[in-house]
């Protein structure tokens, strides 16, 4: 059970309290996008521009980290999907200095430090965004960033209780085959957007470890999780928010459910 982003229901999006409110519920592991800033730092925001989630403005790839600091990045707006707001008193102000707990843009370092601070605790699976983009620079930056934490073993990864401590997902198939190449062992996890039926086949025989279905994928088509775990693939699906998601997973013997509402999928477990 993986939490998206942190706890997003909790607190805002990849921030220290949504990750630190994953492990109170007893998440096994947190979810985070990264991109590279211009001078090659990776940083954990969703979106190519920090506007939905910042007091700034601009373009991830075209700022350098110094900049991205200067803003406030936290609850600043609505949570997504008609979600409710968060309250007056949670938004944080413009005037406030950022700091580490209070509105600085997390790095994958900072999250690094905190999830290596308890080995075993939560695990950390890490997309990768639009890596298209910088060539190979968005892998090569998370390998040394995962070698410098001691989490990438002799190839593979690190294990915490016989499960990799990492894994690597990413929409792009390019991407997933240069993580391949760069730390072979590193589990991945090919996330799936578009319709599964044209691409299945393919999907299936890939070398990616695991397949990442969108929850509406699987709702057309639950079949796909017994082929791709007789074809040797876990499934991991996103984004499992509604209950009746949450149970069709359990029933279906999903590897992994990526939630805004890690609480409520562990209590559909039976784990909560
Ligand atoms: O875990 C996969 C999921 O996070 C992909 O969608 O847009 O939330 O990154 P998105
Ligand atoms: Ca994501």
């Amino acid at each position: 059970m993986v939490a998206h982003r942190g706890a997003t229901a909790e607190a805002p999006e990849h921030t220290l309290a949504a990750y630190r409110q994953a492990a109170v519920f007893g998440a096994d592991a947190v979810e985070c996008d990264v991109r590279l800033t211009r001078d090659g730092v990776l940083v954990c925001v969703h979106d190519r521009q920090i506007r939905r989630t910042s007091n700034g403005r601009g373009i991830v790839s075209a700022l350098h980290l110094a900049e991205l600091e200067q803003y406030q990045f936290g609850p600043r707006k609505p949570k997504p999907r008609g979600r409710s707001r968060w309250a007056d008193d949670e938004i944080l102000s413009v005037t406030d200095e950022p700091d580490v707990e209070n509105g600085l843009v997390l790095t994958l370092d900072r999250l690094l430090e905190y999830i290596t601070a308890s080995p075993g605790s939560l695990r950390l699976a890490i997309e990768t965004k639009h890596p298209t983009r910088h060539t190979r620079k968005v892998e090569e930056a998370l390998v040394e960033c995962l070698r410098r934490f001691g989490l990438l073993g002799n190839g593979g990864p690190v294990e915490w209780a016989g499960k990799p401590a990492v894994r690597m997902m990413s929409f792009s198939q390019l991407a997933v085959r240069r993580m391949a190449e760069l730390a072979p062992g590193i589990p991945t996890v090919q996330l799936i957007g578009k319709r599964l039926r044209p691409v299945r086949r393919e999907l299936l025989l890939g070398n990616a470890t695991a397949l990442g279905p969108g929850i509406s994928l699987i709702r057309a088509d639950p079949d796909f999780v017994a082929d791709a775990h007789a074809a040797g693939k876990e499934v991991h699906v996103w984004t499992v928010n509604r209950t009746a998601d949450m149970d069709l997973m359990r029933d279906l013997g999903v590897d992994a459910v990526i939630t805004d509402h890690p609480d409520e999928m562990l209590r559909r477990l039976g784990r909560g």
